[in-house]
């Protein structure tokens, strides 16, 4: 089963432009990559966060943990018997810097990674003075997928990967939230008829004090933000949206609450924030989408 998100890679034309916007703005660790990528760490764990030199803004690849070996050879299976094909990578593992890299496209185009024993990388060293990143068995964060269909999407996410499904927001828009580990979600899924593409990708700190500091730099620097400060209603985060130079949004936050999958209930929500969370006087529109036509698979 998949046990945590464990890395993400992504393609852009301003990929250099991370190398000051991942440890001056988020407080990420630069490392360097065998491949020349832009490499962050978060936490003490080999990079989890990468953007690789490329013509047009997307995601790469999304890496996924499945605990060990026999949770990997699981998930493989599952995806199989979806008429999914899967590769072993033994190039791409070591290069991620884990032990065992099982890799498949999914219907929607995406790169997933099914990986399991990312590497230990020494003791985070912050890019700027921060109270570090919460990761450890809730991985790395969430990532926030917009899919042409929300019913294939769940179906894939929850039937062949074993996601469970956290709650739902129902606001014009729906918006499916689910976890593979205490964290409240690693994946949320949105609807937007014949698009495909990343909304977000959301990184907790463990001190709400720092989505404050972090807020005074992106505001300091005049980097756009997407929607300010604000605390959502079913996952509890405190947090902001900076807009990256690849065009999606970083959801920078704290104090989100956890699951226990013994005693939770699925709940539904009609808002989205208890407060906050504002868009600008110029909303800013999602960059990271590409037309989805299923006949292009
Ligand atoms: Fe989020």
């Amino acid at each position: 089963m998949i046990t945590s998100f464990a890395y993400v890679g992504f393609v852009s034309p301003n990929a250099a432009d991370w190398r000051t916007f991942g440890p001056e703005v988020l407080g990420a660790q630069l490392v360097d990559h065998p491949e020349g990528a832009v490499a962050l760490r978060v936490d003490d764990r080999a990079a989890r966060l990468m953007v690789h030199e490329g013509e047009v803004d997307d995601v790469a690849y999304v890496g996924w943990d499945c605990g060990d070996a026999v949770g990997l050879a699981d998930i493989v299976q599952r995806v199989r018997a979806a008429g999914i094909t899967v590769v072993d990578d033994s190039a791409a593992a070591a290069v991620r810097q884990v032990e065992a890299l099982a890799a498949f496209t999914d219907p929607w185009g995406f790169r997933h990674e099914l990986t399991h024993g990312l590497a230990e990388g020494g003791p985070f060293q912050p890019g700027r003075p921060m109270n570090g990143f919460l990761t450890g068995g809730q991985g790395l964060g969430h990532l926030v997928f917009l899919l042409p269909d929300l019913d294939d999407g769940m179906r894939f996410y929850t039937e062949t990967l074993g996601f469970l499904l956290s709650d739902h927001i129902e606001m014009g828009i729906s918006l499916r939230f689910l976890h593979c580990n205490p964290r409240h979600h690693t994946l949320a899924l949105s609807a937007v008829p014949g698009i495909v593409g990343i909304h977000h990708l959301m990184l907790e700190v463990n001190d709400v004090d720092d989505v404050g500091r972090a807020l005074d730099i992106v505001n300091e620097r005049s980097i756009p933000v997407a929607m300010g400060l604000g605390r959502h209603t079913n996952d509890h985060m405190t947090s902001f949206y900076v807009r990256t130079p690849s065009g999606f949004e970083i959801e920078y936050g704290a104090g989100g609450r956890v699951i226990d999958d013994a005693t939770w209930e699925v709940e539904v929500y009609d808002a989205m924030s208890i407060w906050g969370h504002k868009p600008p006087a110029e909303p800013l529109m999602p960059g990271m989408l590409r037309p989805f036509a299923p006949a292009d698979q």
